[in-house]
């Protein structure tokens, strides 16, 4: 399959490029790095990207920004982040992808654990985790083409704590090689609608 993963140079993002490149060839896009460039924020960006790649078999993403904060402090313009990026930024994704992606292609998202596991000052985090998973278990009801959509929900990978420890003392960190697994079951699978979460 030709898989375009926006966000492979990332924590989440290269572990799920490299557990996929083993069968697959791998178009990685960043908004710094990559093969490709993209700015999810902006859905001309990602036509743009769509048009360059070619015709793709699977769209992951394992991007997405959001603001942490105390909660009696966070501001409307706070919140607004992680809504544009992490939450708009990866629908708009699908919603552009989805006219230029392969017959029975697949869109695979990412959410997390904050949806229903909130810690402090994950406010906007557990907002629009909670988004994702909803979006994806709506769209895939309707989906044309026989083409697929799920979330990944990861909790604190491993290799996060030396800078999110913090805010997830309890939590059981999640080795980011476990975490790609769960993008190759959605990716290579054949399930939709679906929020796989690596706890
Ligand atoms: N790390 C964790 O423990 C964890 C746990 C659960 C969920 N998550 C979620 O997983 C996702 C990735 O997290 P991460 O920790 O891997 O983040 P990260 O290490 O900061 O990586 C972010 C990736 O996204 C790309 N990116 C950033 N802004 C972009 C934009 N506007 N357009 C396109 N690409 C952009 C970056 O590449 P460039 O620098 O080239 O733009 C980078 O490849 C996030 O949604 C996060 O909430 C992470």
């Amino acid at each position: 399959m030709k898989i375009l993963i926006v966000g492979a140079s990332g924590t989440v993002g290269a572990f799920v490029a490299s557990a996929l490149a083993e069968r697959h060839q791998i178009v990685k896009a960043g908004s710094k790095s990559g093969d490709v460039r993209v700015d999810i924020k902006d859905s001309s960006s990602i036509r743009k990207m769509f048009e360059s790649v070619g015709k793709l078999d699977a769209v992951v993403s394992a991007a997405g920004k959001v603001h942490f904060g105390e909660f009696a402090k966070m501001t409307e313009a706070e919140f607004a982040i992680g809504l544009k990026d992490k939450l708009m930024g990866q629908v708009n994704l699908v919603l552009v992808g989805r006219e230029l992606i392969a017959d029975g292609g697949s869109f695979t998202l990412t959410s997390g654990v904050l949806s229903h596991d909130p810690v402090r000052a994950g406010s906007s985090a557990s907002l629009v985790n909670g988004a994702i998973d909803g979006f994806v278990r709506a769209a895939a009801i309707e989906l044309p083409r026989g083409l697929r959509i799920n979330a990944v929900s990861p909790g604190v990978l491993l290799e996060s704590m030396p800078s999110y420890g913090p805010y997830f003392r309890g939590h059981q960190p999640v080795p980011g090689t476990r975490v790609a697994l769960a993008y190759a079951k959605s990716v290579e699978g054949a399930r939709t609608g679906q929020v796989f979460e690596v706890l």
